[in-house]
């Protein structure tokens, strides 16, 4: 079971984490988050759990993943950047956990756009942005991380598509050590996004994309358009050439074709 203590001990960020809230199980830590960050919560507070019962993903689906084998956790942020800069933010996020779990195991990590993070071809974390923008100010933005640790097998179609740094490095990791790794790598990454902007964010995403110059297809609500992927917009859209134009996408899900 997780100790705030514990989880501090040895922290070395100045922000996040700078609170901790431990939970054995909890329906999901950005419920929680949210709920937190529409009171009085610090930017930089987290909230960590063992087991979430309501886990969630994007586009509605749901997170699975075992207890005590894994990270599930959220950040609350308050960024004072205009509320459009938040289409960069999960890419900013990814490429911090990628760089993270490099340093954690060195293993390489890919990025997907938006948001995922895969080691050869499968995906070990994802990520789950949820915000509240009040009188075209963000008021507050959840960073929902979940990583696939120690976790050793996966159930259903899962057992193609996912994988966890265990099944990889073919060691246990340490989780506490793998979150301290990202609490780190965030908030670096944080700041640089908040003083320099996305432009020195965006060459370290790409360099960690597999996308650039794929056939892909994306599917949001029902549509699905296919293109090659020619980049990603400075404002954090996946630029696609579709049909004889391009198009600058926002959301979706994103299928590599041939993968
Ligand atoms: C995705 O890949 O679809 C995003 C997954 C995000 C999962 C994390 S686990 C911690 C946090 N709490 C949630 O309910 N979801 C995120």
């Amino acid at each position: 079971m997780y100790s705030e203590q514990a989880l501090r001990k040895d922290l070395k960020t100045r922000l996040f984490g700078s609170k901790i809230y431990t939970f054995d199980t909890i329906d999901s830590t950005n419920n929680c988050a949210r709920a937190l960050a529409g009171c009085w919560a610090n930017e930089g507070t987290v909230i960590i759990a063992e087991q979430q019962t309501a886990g969630k993903g994007r586009l509605g689906r749901a997170w699975q993943a075992n207890p005590n084998e894994n990270l599930t956790f959220s950040i609350i942020l308050r960024p004072s950047l205009p509320p459009d800069a938040l289409n960069t933010f999960p890419l900013s996020v990814a490429v911090a956990v990628a760089e993270a779990v490099e340093t954690a195991t060195k293993l390489h990590v890919e990025c997907k756009w938006p948001n995922d993070l895969l080691i050869k071809g499968k995906k070990f974390a994802g990520i789950l942005l949820e915000g509240s923008v009040k009188q075209n100010t963000i008021e507050y933005v959840v960073i929902g991380i979940g990583v696939n640790v120690n976790q050793q097998s996966f159930a259903g179609e899962l057992q193609s598509t996912a994988t966890s740094l265990r099944l990889e490095t073919g060691t246990d990791l340490d989780r506490t050590l793998v979150f301290h790794e990202i609490l780190r790598s965030l908030e670096r990454n944080y700041r640089v996004l908040c003083t320099r902007g996305f432009d020195t964010v965006l060459p370290r995403w790409l360099s960690h994309s597999t996308m650039i110059n794929k056939q892909i297809s994306v599917s949001e609500h029902g549509n699905v358009i296919s293109g090659i992927v020619r980049g990603v917009s400075p404002e954090g859209g996946l630029i696609l050439q579709s049909n004889g134009s391009t198009k600058t996408l926002f959301a979706g899900d994103v299928t590599i074709v041939g993968m």
